[in-house]
Order: structure tokens, then sequence, then C-alpha cells
């Protein structure tokens, strides 16, 4: 078999066989076939799309590439959520600690911020002293005694999908409909959960830009999980506008730690109690209603905070820094961003406000780089605001005052201006299970 041939082939829109697709998926994880190659089929299979059957047949290569994580140990359901990436969406750091106060064992690998979006991994490592890697067994223990652990995907899981994701990154192939749904799969299958919950974004500051198109990925997506034995449900969320007001690793966990405590901004804490109570509907815990309230209990009693405290204090994290904020290193450079002009924002570009964000050194430029957890942005107003000229509208964290011009020409670029008020937002647009699909 020769890799030229399932170029060709896929270039000239013919459905690949399961054969060639697992030679590519094994020869790109060992290093038998080069970048240049796997890219030009990359790109093929962008424009020519893959039927379900090979989408399917991806995705099992891609699992079947490394180890597959058995958590038999952890007595009951194991549901784990995936968000497919979005702008301030530090909803895992909310709705894991829920989950698991209503006691629903949450063991979650979770991945790094990527191009414009963030990743739980990054936001959690902005806690002194967090330890995102840990052994098997510490893993598994930190479940049993908390109910929760958040780590890093283990090298060993979907190698072939860290390989391929870097190069898509880099080859402007992420928003590919049969792409994401293998890479997210393939990980969520050998992770090892029972029953899986996708928070498919959509808008602006996702990479599936049309609610049609984030609707056919979940619905692909949950078929893959159903064939794959899981329980599984999708929701098609808001990410035309930031999820919360902070944007930026610290900044965001901090934000989280407030909708534990039950202050949080409204948008967030309402699509975290929504995607947690379907997260409990999975595990078998009552009908969405009953796990609404579960989940509401959660937070007023101060549980899911406490199981948030107690999950980072057991992966080695500074707990003084949750327990009061203010803790929290502060970017020696806070620079207040003024509206240039009077009126509604009526509509953000929201993948903007994340390269801002990661222009101040909240994200990475480059594979491995640095972050700078105390960077980010706090927007004071969003979407739906009205704003008076000169009125503060964001403030901008750095510890590179030179990257403040660039970032605050990014961030005002993103936002529109309108002498009307817009329509209210809506924070889920469809629910996605085996059954079928419901527009909301
Ligand atoms: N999240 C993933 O894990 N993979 C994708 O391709 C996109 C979002």
């Amino acid at each position: 078999m020769r890799m030229y041939d399932i170029i060709l082939k896929k270039r000239g829109g013919q459905p690949l066989s399961p054969e060639e697709i697992a030679f590519f998926v094994d020869g790109y994880t060992k290093g038998d076939i080069p970048d240049y190659q796997a890219a030009a089929l990359l790109m093929a299979i962008y424009f020519k799309g893959m039927k379900d059957w090979e989408t399917a047949v991806l995705t099992d290569c891609m699992m079947r590439s490394g180890d597959t994580a058995d958590l038999s140990e952890i007595p009951g359901v194991k549901v784990d959520k995936h968000s497919t990436g979005g702008v301030g969406d530090k909803t895992s750091l909310v709705i894991g600690p829920i989950v698991a106060a209503c006691g629903v064992p949450v063991a979650k690998m979770s991945g790094r911020g990527l191009g414009h979006t963030g990743g739980t991994i990054d936001k959690l490592e902005s806690i002194p002293g967090f330890r995102v890697e840990l052994s098997r067994r510490e893993f598994l223990d930190t479940v049993k005694r908390v109910g929760l652990s958040i780590i890093g995907q283990s090298e060993n899981i979907a190698p072939a999908d860290k390989k391929l994701y870097a190069l898509r990154d880099v080859t402007a192939t992420v928003d590919s409909l049969p792409l994401i749904a293998s890479s997210v799969m393939s990980k969520k299958l050998a992770s090892g959960a029972d029953a899986i919950l996708l928070d498919v974004k959509t808008g602006s500051g996702a990479f599936m830009k049309t609610q049609e198109d984030s609707i056919a990925l979940a619905k692909a997506m949950v078929a893959i999980g159903q064939h794959n034995g899981k329980r599984m449900a999708a929701l098609v969320t808001n990410m035309d506008l930031p999820l919360g007001y902070a944007i930026g690793n610290a900044l965001e966990v901090k934000e989280a730690a407030e909708t534990l405590r039950g202050h949080g901004p409204a948008d967030l804490t309402a699509l975290c109690l929504q995607l947690a109570s379907e997260m409990l509907a999975l595990a078998g815990k009552g009908d969405p209603e009953s796990c609404m309230g579960l989940a509401r209990q959660a937070v007023e009693s101060g549980r899911a905070f406490e199981t948030f405290r107690a999950m980072a204090a057991a992966q080695g994290g500074d707990v003084s820094v949750l327990d009061d904020l203010e803790k929290f290193a502060k970017a020696p450079c806070a620079v207040q961003v003024a509206a240039p002009q009077e009126g509604w924002i009526c509509r953000m570009q929201t993948e903007q406000c994340g390269i801002a964000s990661m222009l101040l050194g909240a994200g990475r430029k480059s594979k491995g780089g640095p972050i700078d957890y105390s960077a980010g942005i706090r927007l004071y107003k969003k979407t739906g605001d009205f704003v008076r000229a000169g009125e503060p509208i964001a403030c901008l964290f750095t510890s590179r005052p030179g990257a403040v011009p660039e970032a605050k020409e990014a961030l005002l670029a993103a936002i529109c201006f309108s002498k009307e008020q817009p329509a209210p937002e809506k924070l889920v647009y469809a629910r996605i299970a085996p059954e079928g699909v419901t527009r909301m």
C-alpha cells in the first residue's frame, strides 16, 4: 500500500477502505509516514469529507493507537464530559465538582489550550503546586477518596490524536467534522468512562461556526459513542460570546471558584447546572428535572466547592488561593479598555477575544511554549449590554506591557456596537441523544 495512492483516492472524493485508514494511522503514529503526506491527506479529508463509517473506522484506529484506561475498580457509573473548545470555557472546573458532590465519580483527562481556545489543564496549573500528572494509582485513589480527579491526558491515550492534532493545528485542518469527531471520540473512548456528555460549541468562538454544522458534528459523535456501547448525549451551546467574564487561566479558575460558591456569572452558572444535570441523568440519577435539583443543591450546600478544594489539595495544590482568591498571583500590568462609542454591544467576534488573551500571554504562541497564568482579560461588558463612550468595558492583565497595544486593538476590533438593543442570546440550541435531536 502507498500513501501517495491513499491521498490521490481521497483527493478524488472516494471513500478509503478500513485497511487504508489503518495503514495511515499506524504509519503516521509510528513515524513511518512523513508530516507532508499526512498533511496532504488531512487537507483532502477537509475538502472531500468522510462517510460516517469511514469516520467510525478512523476513530477506532486512533483509539487503538494507544492504551485504554481501566476505571473498573471505581464503583458506579463513570461519566465524562468533553467540550469542543471555546473562549472563557471553564465549565469542566465547575461541573466536575458538582457531579462528584452528587455521588457520581468523575475521572477526567483533559487537554491544554489549543489555538484561540483555553485548556482545563493549563487553568488548573495556575493553582500553585497543582499536579496534572499523577500515576495511575494516584489518579484512581483520588477519584475513590474525593470523587473527582482531573489530570492531563497520559502519553499513551490516543497518541495518534496527539500527533494528528498538532499537525492539524498548523495546517488549517482543525475545523473538519470527521477530523474533530474522530479526535474527540478516540480520546473519550480510550479514557474509560461509561457515559459521555459532549458540549459542542457553536459560533464565532468555536471551531464549528454554524448551528447546522455543530448539530451534524454532535450527531456523528453521539452515534460513534453509542456504537461503542457508551451512554451518550450532546448539547449544542452558544460560543458567539465568551462564557462568563474571565478569559485566561488564573482569572478563569477564580471565576469557576466563585461559581461553585454560588456567586458566578448568570450564563456560566446556568450552563454548568444544565451540563451537570445532563451528566447526572446519564449516570442514572433521575430525570433531568430532579438532576437539576441535585446539581443546585450541591452548589447551595457548599459541597461542590468543597469537592473542588479537596481535589486541589489531593493533587498538591495550594488551597489557600481558593479560600482567598485575592492570593492568586496578580499580573504586574493591568490596563483598562474604554468603550470607543456609546451603544449596545450587539456582537463579539469571540475567536478574536481568545486571540487577544493569547497575545497577553494566556495562551501558547508555539507548541509547548510557556504560559503566563495571571494573563488574560476580565470583561465588564458583553453582548447585550449598553455602554457609554469612555466607560471601561474590559481590563487586560499581562506581564508583558509591550503586548497591550496589539491585544487592545484585537479586543476592540472584536466588539460591534449598535443603536438597537440586540435580542437576548440563547445558551443552548439543541440536545442530541441517540433518540434524536431536540431544538431549544
Ligand atoms: N477538541 C478536540 O479534542 N479535538 C478537536 O479536533 C477539536 C476540539
